[in-house]
């Protein structure tokens, strides 16, 4: 038990890097949550300060999704504790500490760029499919938001169909937290006032 314990506190720190806050700080001095949609994640640091910087944000926060379930890997390796439930312990850590981090008073990201980078760590034919949705949807309606959404909400019925049972709660977790954090979001979808990619206005 106290290795899982260990492994969900290093992965809610871990999710309290935040990468958006951290670059935006650094590259304008600015804190993001001040920004354009308020958000701390890679869509709001693109539209704020450009490809580059939301690449690297982007890139940051998936880095540390799958950061966590490498300790969760490591620490199962010395305690004795189930890999693969360490690694959904992890997920959810990670996920959490990302959307709610401690030390940025309780206001992180939305939880996609983590939540992509850990599940690629754990079931990655899954976490691509996902990212797969995520692209069509984005494509076509030119919402990241909307991709965001119906991209990890359709993460239970993928890892089902892979036959991977033992991932759907995790990942019902992973879908319920998305529509949480995005729900002004998909308020601003249906009445038409959400922001499409490419798109600066406030
Ligand atoms: O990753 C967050 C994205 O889905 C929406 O971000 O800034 O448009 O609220 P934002």
């Amino acid at each position: 038990m106290l290795g899982y314990i260990l492994v969900a506190i290093v992965a809610y720190l871990l999710g309290n890097i935040s990468t958006s806050y951290i670059i935006a700080k650094r590259i304008a001095g600015i804190d993001i949550r001040t920004q354009g949609s308020g958000n701390a994640g890679s869509t709001n640091v693109l539209r704020t300060l450009g490809k580059k910087a939301g690449l690297f944000t982007f890139l940051g926060d998936v880095l540390k999704g799958a950061l966590a379930v490498l300790v969760a890997c490591i620490v199962s390796k010395f305690m004795p504790i189930d890999t693969l439930t360490a690694k959904y312990v992890a997920v959810l850590g990670v996920v959490a500490g990302h959307n709610w981090p401690v030390f940025l008073g309780f206001r992180g990201g939305k939880g996609v760029a983590t939540s992509l980078g850990a599940m690629l760590a754990v079931h990655p034919v899954a976490a691509l499919t996902c990212f797969a949705v995520f692209g069509v949807v984005v494509l076509f309606t030119k919402y990241v938001s909307l991709g965001s959404v119906i991209g990890i909400a359709s993460s239970p019925f993928i890892v089902y169909l892979m036959g991977k049972k033992e991932a759907v709660p995790v990942t019902i977790f992973l879908a319920l937290s998305v529509i949480y954090t995005h729900r002004e979001n998909l308020k601003r979808v249906f009445n038409g006032t959400e922001r499409k990619i490419g798109e600066k206005k406030n």
